[in-house]
C-alpha cells in the first residue's frame, strides 16, 4: 500500500469512527467535527458566573444527568483540569433560545445569550453522552456547533380529558419535548368526559367532573352512557401542589406549559359538576365516551354567572401557569342548545347579534377581554375565526391550514397544528397492523414533509406564524405506553420541522440518525413505532404516459411488487424505477428489510385506463376543498381510490355529484362506470342511484341508465362499488354522470339526519 495513504487512512480513521456516532436530532444549524474527544470524569468540573444564578438551575440539571448515567459526582465551580463551562454572553445570530457548544479535549463550553440556550446546549451534549447507566467512558467527540431554533412556537399537546395520565407520567411526556427541543406543551385539561385540575373555589368540577363510570373495555364510540346509580370509578385530577410541581419541572426544561380551559363546548364535565352553567340547567352524569344526547356541552352565553364562574377559574389557572399564552377551546359548538334557550337569545336580541356565530365571538370576545385584562393572551382553536375574532386572539389552525391563513392575513398570530399531519391520534403505519386509532393516517415521512409557512403567505404575513405543533387526542389512547407509541417517533420528524433550518430538511439523513435514537428507545424500554412498513405508491401522469413510484419509510428498507394480483413476497419483483402501466391492473407491494418480509399486508393500487383518461371534468356543484383527491380531474386520472379514506377519493357534502365529461371527438362506446365509496362511521355514504347519461352536443342528453344503489345504509365495514351502466355500443361525445345524495344520514348513525358525503374516484368510459 502506499505509505502515505496509508498514514492518510489511519489519521482519518478516528474522525469516522466518531462521525458515526453523531446523530443530533434536531439537526444543528452548523456542526463541524473535530479532532479528538473530552472524556467526562471525577476530574471535570461545571463552571459558571455564581452571580448568574439561573445557571446554577442548570448546572444542577446537567450535574443530575451526568450522575444519573455514569454515577459519576461533578462538582460545581471547582478547580479541575477540565471544565465544562456554562457562559451567558452577547452572542450574535442565535437568538434568545440558540446556544454555541464548543468541544476541545480539555474544555467544553455552552454559550449562549439565556439560560434557554444554555440548556439547548446540554440537551445536544447529552445526545453525545449514553442514554442511559453504564460503566463506559464518557467520551464525547470534539465540534463546534451554532444552533437556534427556526420557530418560537415548538408544541406537543396531550388530552388528560379522554384518558387521565398521571403527574410522572406527564413530566416523562415533558422530557421526551425536552430532548428534542420542544419549547411548548399545550395541556388540554378540560373536556367532555373529564375535567382534571383542582380549583378551590368549585371543588365539585374535580369531585364529580374528574370522574366517570368506567367503560374502557368498549371502544370509545361504542360506549353507552353512564345510568344513574353507576359507580364513576375511573379518572383522576392534578392537585394545584401537582400542578405546581409540573410546571416548576417544565421551566427547568426550558418548557412552558400552555393550558387550556375548553369553552364554550366541550364542557359536559363541567355541567355535570354544576348543572346551572348549561342552557338547560338539568343534573347529567359525567360523559363515559362517544356523543349523547341529551348531553348539555355548551355553557350558556346568555347566563351572566358562567362567565363569573369562568372568570374565576381562570384567575386560579392564571395562578398557576406563568404562560403568556392561555388556550380557551372555541371548537366543535353544536349550538342547538343556544338556538332553544331564551336566556341566549335574550342576550343575541340585547347585544345585536345577527346568529349563533355571533353568540360564540360574543363569549370568547369576553373572554378574551379577561384574559387580556391579566397580562396574558388568548389562544383558541380556529372555529374562534366564526363570527369575529376577538382583537389579541392568537389562533391554532387545526381543520387544516385556511383558518391560519385568514387569521395570519388579518394579521393575528397562528401556530399550525392541522389534522394532516399533526394529529398525532391518526394512525403511523397500516392501519391493519397497528393499535386502533381514531382514523386519519400521517407517517413519519408525512410529519417530516411538511412546512408551517403556506406558499401562499407573503413574508410579512408569514411572521404571524409562530410555530406548529403536533396534537394528541385520548379517545384512543388509555395506557400511557401507548401515548409513547403515538408520539415516537413522529415528534422526532416534527422537532426538525420547527427546529432546523428549512433548507437542510433531509428525510435520509434524519431517518438515518433515527436509527441511533431507536436504540435509545430501546435502551430506555420507551414503546414506539418502528415505523410504516406500507409501501408508498405514487401514480405519476407524464406525457399522458401513467407509470408509479414506489418507496417505503424504512431505513434500507426494499420494495417488491406484483401486478398479477397475487401477493408479494421477497422473491417478486424487486423495485428499482419507476412502473409504467399500460393497461388496467393492480399492484401490490411489500416493504422487506435484510431479507425479511417487513409489511403484513400488502398495499394495494389498482388502475383502471379506458376511454376517458385525462379528460377535464365539469361539475355543477364544487368538489370539496378538503377532499381533492390528486387534483379536478381526478375522476379521470385512471387511478382508482384506495381503502385510506381520502386517497384519490373525491368527496361532495350533502350535495349531489354531478359530473360532465367531453371525449374530445365522437368514441365508440359500451360501458360507463363510477366507483363509490362508503364508509360510515367518517359519514361517507353510496349515492342513493347513479345516472348515466350521454349526447353528441354536450346540450341536449340521453339517459342510457340509472343504477340504484344496493349497499346497506347500516353497512359499516369500508365498502367500494362500481355503479356500472353497459348498452350496445354508442356513438358518444359527452358524458353526464349524476350521483344523487342521501336525504341525511340513517337512523341510529351518530349523525342522524345530517347530510352525509358522497366519495367517487373514477368515471370509467370503455
Ligand atoms: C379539535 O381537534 N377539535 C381541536
Ligand atoms: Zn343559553
Amino acid at each position: 500500500m502506499n505509505r502515505r495513504l496509508f498514514i492518510l487512512l489511519i489519521a482519518l480513521a478516528p474522525l469516522f469512527a466518531t462521525a458515526q456516532k453523531i446523530s443530533i436530532i434536531p439537526q444543528p444549524v452548523s456542526l463541524n467535527l473535530r479532532q479528538g474527544s473530552f472524556t467526562i470524569d471525577k476530574n471535570t468540573t461545571i463552571t459558571f458566573n455564581a452571580a448568574q444564578a439561573e445557571l446554577a438551575t442548570a448546572a444542577h440539571y446537567l450535574a443530575g444527568q451526568i450522575m444519573n448515567i455514569s454515577g459519576t459526582t461533578l462538582r460545581l465551580n471547582h478547580a479541575a483540569s477540565k471544565t465544562i463551562q456554562l457562559k451567558l454572553q452577547q452572542t450574535a445570530e442565535i437568538g434568545e433560545e440558540g446556544y454555541l457548544l464548543h468541544i476541545t479535549p480539555s474544555n467544553i463550553a455552552i454559550t449562549a445569550n439565556s439560560r434557554k440556550g444554555i440548556v439547548y446546549g446540554m440537551q445536544t451534549l447529552f445526545q453525545l453522552l449514553p442514554a442511559i447507566r453504564t460503566n463506559a467512558v464518557l467520551e464525547v467527540p470534539c465540534v463546534a456547533i451554532k444552533d437556534y431554533p427556526r420557530f418560537q412556537w415548538r408544541g406537543m399537546h396531550l388530552d388528560v380529558s379522554r384518558h387521565f395520565f398521571g403527574p410522572e407520567f406527564v413530566k416523562k411526556y415533558i422530557d421526551f419535548l425536552a430532548v428534542y427541543k420542544f419549547n411548548t406543551f399545550h395541556w388540554h385539561l378540560t373536556d367532555d368526559q373529564g375535567w382534571r385540575i383542582e380549583i378551590k373555589k368549585y371543588p365539585n368540577l374535580t369531585k364529580t367532573g374528574a370522574w366517570r363510570v368506567d367503560e374502557n373495555y368498549l371502544s370509545w364510540g361504542t360506549r353507552p352512557q353512564a345510568k344513574e346509580g353507576e359507580k364513576a370509578t375511573y379518572g383522576g385530577y392534578y392537585t394545584q401542589e401537582q400542578v405546581k410541581d409540573i410546571v416548576r419541572y417544565a421551566s427547568e426544561r426550558n418548557i412552558t406549559i400552555v393550558p387550556e380551559i375548553e369553552m364554550p363546548g366541550h364542557s359536559a364535565a363541567a355541567i355535570a359538576s354544576y348543572p346551572y352553567l348549561s342552557c338547560e340547567q338539568q343534573h347529567q352524569l359525567p360523559m363515559t365516551g362517544g356523543n349523547y344526547k341529551n348531553i348539555s356541552s355548551n355553557y350558556c352565553p346568555g347566563n351572566d354567572s358562567v362567565f363569573t364562574f369562568l372568570q374565576n377559574v381562570l384567575t386560579e389557572v392564571i395562578g398557576l401557569f406563568p404562560s403568556k399564552f392561555i388556550h380557551l377551546g372555541g371548537d366543535e359548538v353544536d349550538k342547538t342548545s343556544w338556538k332553544n334557550c331564551p336566556k341566549c337569545q335574550k342576550r343575541m336580541k340585547e347585544e345585536g347579534l345577527k346568529n349563533e356565530e355571533e353568540l360564540q365571538s360574543y363569549f370568547m370576545k369576553r373572554m378574551e377581554r379577561f384574559v387580556s385584562s391579566k397580562k396574558r393572551r388568548m389562544i383558541g382553536w380556529d372555529e374562534i375565526l366564526e363570527g369575529g375574532l376577538a382583537p389579541g386572539a392568537t389562533v391554532m389552525s387545526w381543520r387544516g391550514e385556511q383558518g391560519g391563513i385568514a387569521a395570519a392575513k388579518m394579521g393575528h398570530d397562528v401556530v399550525m397544528t392541522p389534522g394532516t399531519p399533526l394529529y398525532f391520534d391518526h394512525y403511523q403505519g397500516d392501519p391493519a397492523t397497528e393499535p386502533l386509532a381514531i382514523g386519519g393516517f400521517n407517517s413519519l415521512k408525512l410529519v417530516y414533509s411538511y412546512d408551517p409557512i403556506p406558499a401562499v403567505l407573503s413574508e410579512k404575513e408569514a411572521t404571524h406564524i409562530l410555530g406548529a405543533q403536533a396534537n394528541l387526542w385520548a379517545e384512543f389512547i388509555s395506557a400511557a405506553a401507548h401515548v409513547e407509541y403515538m408520539v415516537l417517533p413522529r415528534m422526532l420528524a416534527l422537532s426538525e420541522v420547527v427546529w432546523s433550518p428549512k433548507k437542510d430538511r433531509n428525510w435520509n439523513s434524519f431517518n438515518e440518525r433515527l436509527q441511533k435514537h431507536f436504540e435509545v428507545f430501546d435502551q430506555k424500554g420507551l414503546n414506539y413505532s418502528k415505523g410504516n412498513f406500507r409501501v408508498e405508491i405514487k401514480p405519476v401522469a407524464k406525457d399522458g404516459k401513467l407509470s408509479v413510484m414506489l418507496s417505503t419509510e424504512i431505513y434500507n428498507g426494499e420494495v417488491f411488487y406484483t401486478t398479477d394480483g397475487k401477493d408479494p413476497g421477497i422473491f417478486s419483483t424487486k423495485y428499482t424505477r419507476p412502473v409504467s402501466i399500460d393497461s388496467s391492473l393492480t399492484l401490490k407491494a411489500i416493504t422487506g428489510l435484510y431479507g425479511r418480509k417487513m409489511s403484513i399486508l400488502p398495499a394495494i393500487q389498482a388502475f383502471a385506463i379506458h376511454k376517458a383518461i385525462g379528460r377535464d371534468v365539469r361539475y355543477t356543484n364544487p368538489v370539496s376543498p378538503y377532499y381533492m383527491a390528486d387534483g379536478p380531474n381526478s375522476l379521470t386520472d385512471g387511478i382508482r381510490g384506495t381503502d385510506i379514506v381520502g386517497k384519490y377519493w373525491h368527496g361532495f357534502s350533502g350535495k349531489d355529484l354531478i359530473a360532465t365529461i367531453d371525449l374530445g371527438s365522437d368514441q365508440d362506446v359500451h360501458t360507463i362506470s363510477l366507483g363509490c365509496l362508503q364508509s360510515a362511521r367518517d359519514w361517507i355514504m353510496m349515492p342513493q342511484w347513479v345516472k348515466f347519461e350521454v349526447s353528441a352536443d354536450g346540450t341536449q342528453f340521453t339517459e342510457v341508465k340509472t343504477v340504484p344503489n344496493d349497499v346497506s345504509p347500516n353497512e359499516m365495514a369500508s365498502t367500494i362499488k362500481d355503479f356500472k351502466a353497459e348498452f350496445p355500443t354508442k356513438k358518444v361525445r359527452f358524458i353526464r354522470v349524476t350521483a344523487k345524495a342521501i336525504d341525511g344520514l340513517p337512523k341510529g348513525h351518530p349523525g342522524e339526519g345530517k347530510p352525509g358525503w358522497i366519495f367517487a374516484d373514477e368515471i370509467m368510459v370503455n
